[in-house]
């Protein structure tokens, strides 16, 4: 969460400190602000809201300078204000600092320097960093750069938590420090200029050459050259300069209003990409080359572990039915939060996939880092295939759904079903499933993208619907088998981006309790393809029905009981059983969306929301 960018070079920094600010808004968008040394002093703008109500504010009160830094929020410590915008500077007023991560014992550390005379401006964990840094700095007869590395080393030994961190200081003149530990940073080095960013695609187009900075690295920049340093005061490894390499970016909404509706109908073409050259149907089986595993180690795991957070541990869910029926492997699903701490029993014959659409969650991160320690197989399932998780697993499948805009995920969503459902194939043909039966899986998975496409075709259908009763206050989704996951996620959506309170449960869990909230303002919208269960499904909504709750029923074509039954039938095209997830998610995101669009909410930047969560 947050995102920070910095920059140090020859020409003026704005246009980069904004524009590549822009470019991480995905990580929050609560408030924004700019840091640039102009002459000898550091000059700031905030302002609360995204990065345009910092372009307006700038343009407002113009700045111009160089080094500069700026930072876009998510909250963690301290309301959205304009005092608790990054930039954050120390007691002096000399030394500016943006940062993204928690420190877990800033308390602790802000009462001490409050003890030895800080006063604080701010609520935020960072302004506790600036002044800590500052504090070492000022300590230090040697007013120079290798002062302020020193003073970052002395401070940050003293931080528990995680930070990327960029310092910019008055008396430095072109002078840009800094370091990471447990969120993202990368260096771009260019011929003209230098830069430093959260995720390379605020680099894109600005320069050509970049490297991750590990945890604990230290960076110095002078606009023409680097050091790199740790912040143990040990020697950093050789940095490694990879060319930029940020995938296609969806830079417009093309047709449509928002970026959700458009990625949610890319969806034919995400699949089909996810799938290319991976199904393997003269051999019946599919192939992840980065996984870099031979059918004969795969033959030996004994267990699988799918470990995620929010959208990618519902598909997780999902996966642990598909991966379990094709393979008979033993699946275990996690939330990430939850088995980083739980201390499972791993071994070598124990593959656990950090599944992570951004590949910088910092759950995920931590559970990925636990299991390797542990001695398991480590692999990713990211979109981004230059994340954190990607570069740290032993192996791993990208998910190759291009850049996901919208904040509540909808296309990477259904790429991880898919790779899932390959990964099962994979996993199965190396045991017990048929040759007849993978073929027939393979047939299936070929016609998915028609039938998404066709699914597509209900949105006006859809949007009625979500009109009717967008006014309501509790939504309920039910689901059985792999929809269970899918009502799960049908609810997050709802939430998500229409704020209006949404669970999900597995259908036969009805009697259990979930019967209590049932009246004839709550509608229950269930999941009943034509499936073994489907009469089972028909029983909970006549349960519904017999106490007047209304019902919307997603179904199959050809369904001749649903519309008389339910107040709503949502007819999708039949498909074979293992296909109706993939079919029922885009019916549910759609039914978000246009839920949202009817209640006027802010579809692509639903409130309190970040797209990656880099803090515990
Ligand atoms: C955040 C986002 C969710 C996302 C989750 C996991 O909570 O708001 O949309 O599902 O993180 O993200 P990841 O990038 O790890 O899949």
């Amino acid at each position: 969460m947050c995102g920070i960018v910095g920059t140090i070079g020859k020409t003026d920094t704005l246009p980069f400190l904004l524009e590549g600010l822009g470019r991480l808004e995905y990580r929050g968008y609560d408030s924004a602000g700019v840091a640039v040394l102009s002459g000898n002093e550091i000059q700031t703008r905030k302002a609360v809201g995204g990065v345009a109500q910092l372009v307006a504010e700038v343009e407002q009160n113009p700045l111009r300078g160089n080094p500069g830094i700026s930072h876009t929020r998510w909250a963690t410590h301290g309301g959205v204000t304009t005092e608790n915008a990054h930039p954050h500077l120390d007691a002096s007023g000399k030394l500016a600092l943006v940062h993204n991560g928690v420190v877990e014992n800033h308390k602790h550390l802000r009462d001490e320097l409050i003890g030895r005379g800080h006063v604080f401006l701010s609520q935020t964990d960072t302004e506790v960093l600036a002044h800590l840094i500052g504090e070492a700095f000022d300590q230090n007869s040697d007013r120079n750069r290798s002062a302020l590395l020193h003073a970052m080393q002395e401070a940050l030994r003293h931080v528990r938590g995680t930070y990327a961190i960029a310092v910019i200081h008055a008396d430095l003149g072109k002078f840009l420090a800094a370091a990471r530990s447990g969120s993202p940073l990368v260096l771009g080095i260019g011929k003209e200029a230098q830069f430093i960013a959260s995720d390379a695609a605020a680099l894109d187009g600005w320069v050509q050459d970049i490297i991750y900075l590990k945890d604990q690295d230290i960076a110095a920049l002078d606009g023409e050259s680097f050091h790199l340093a740790t912040v143990n005061g040990g020697t950093a490894t050789a940095p490694k300069l990879r060319k930029i390499q940020v995938e296609a970016r969806a830079t417009g909404k093309g047709i449509f209003p928002h970026h959700m509706l458009k990625e949610i109908h890319e969806q034919p073409d995400t699949l089909r990409e996810a799938m290319k050259g991976r199904l393997i149907p003269e051999e019946s089986t599919a192939r992840f080359t980065g996984l870099h595993r031979t059918n004969e180690q795969l033959r030996d795991l004994k267990r699988i572990i799918l470990t995620g957070c929010g959208t990618t541990f519902h598909a997780a869910l999902a996966g642990e039915y598909m991966i379990e029926s094709l393979s008979r492997i033993p699946v275990e699903c996690d939330y990430a939060s939850e088995f980083r701490y739980r201390n499972a029993p791993l071994d070598p014959e124990t593959a656990v996939f950090a599944m992570s659409q951004s590949g910088e969650t910092a759950d995920t991160l931590a559970a990925l880092r636990e299991s390797k320690r542990k001695g398991a197989l480590t692999l990713g399932i990211c979109n981004n295939v230059f994340s954190t998780i990607s570069r740290e697993s032993d192996g791993g499948i990208g998910l190759r759904a291009g850049v996901e805009i919208g904040v509540a995920a909808t296309k990477t969503f259904t790429s991880e079903l898919v790779i899932l459902a390959m990964l099962g194939l994979i996993l199965g043909r190396i045991r017990d499933l048929s040759q007849a039966d993978a073929a027939e899986i393979i047939e299936s998975l070929e016609r998915l993208p028609d039938l998404v496409a066709r699914t597509l075709e209900r949105d006006a259908l859809i949007a009625d619907i979500a009109a009717k009763y967008a006014k309501t206050r509790n939504f309920l989704f039910m689901g059985r088998q792999a929809n269970f996951p899918i009502a799960l996620e049908g609810a997050l959506k709802m939430k998500e981006i229409t704020y209006i309170a949404s669970s999900g449960h597995p259908s036969a869990e009805l009697k259990h309790g979930i019967i209590a909230l049932i009246n004839e303002e709550t509608p229950t919208i269930v999941l009943a393809p034509q499936d073994d269960v489907f009469e089972k499904n028909v029983s909970n909504i006549e349960e519904i029905k017999a106490r007047r709750g209304p019902v919307i029923a997603i179904g199959t074509e050809g369904d001749n009981t649903l519309a008389s039954l339910c107040d709503e039938a949502i007819l999708l095209p039949a498909a074979p059983g293992f296909l109706s997830p993939f079919l029922n998610s885009i019916a549910l995101q759609l039914l978000a969306y246009h839920t949202a669009v009817a209640l006027g909410c802010n579809v692509d930047k639903p409130r309190n929301l970040a797209k990656s969560v880099t803090v515990e």
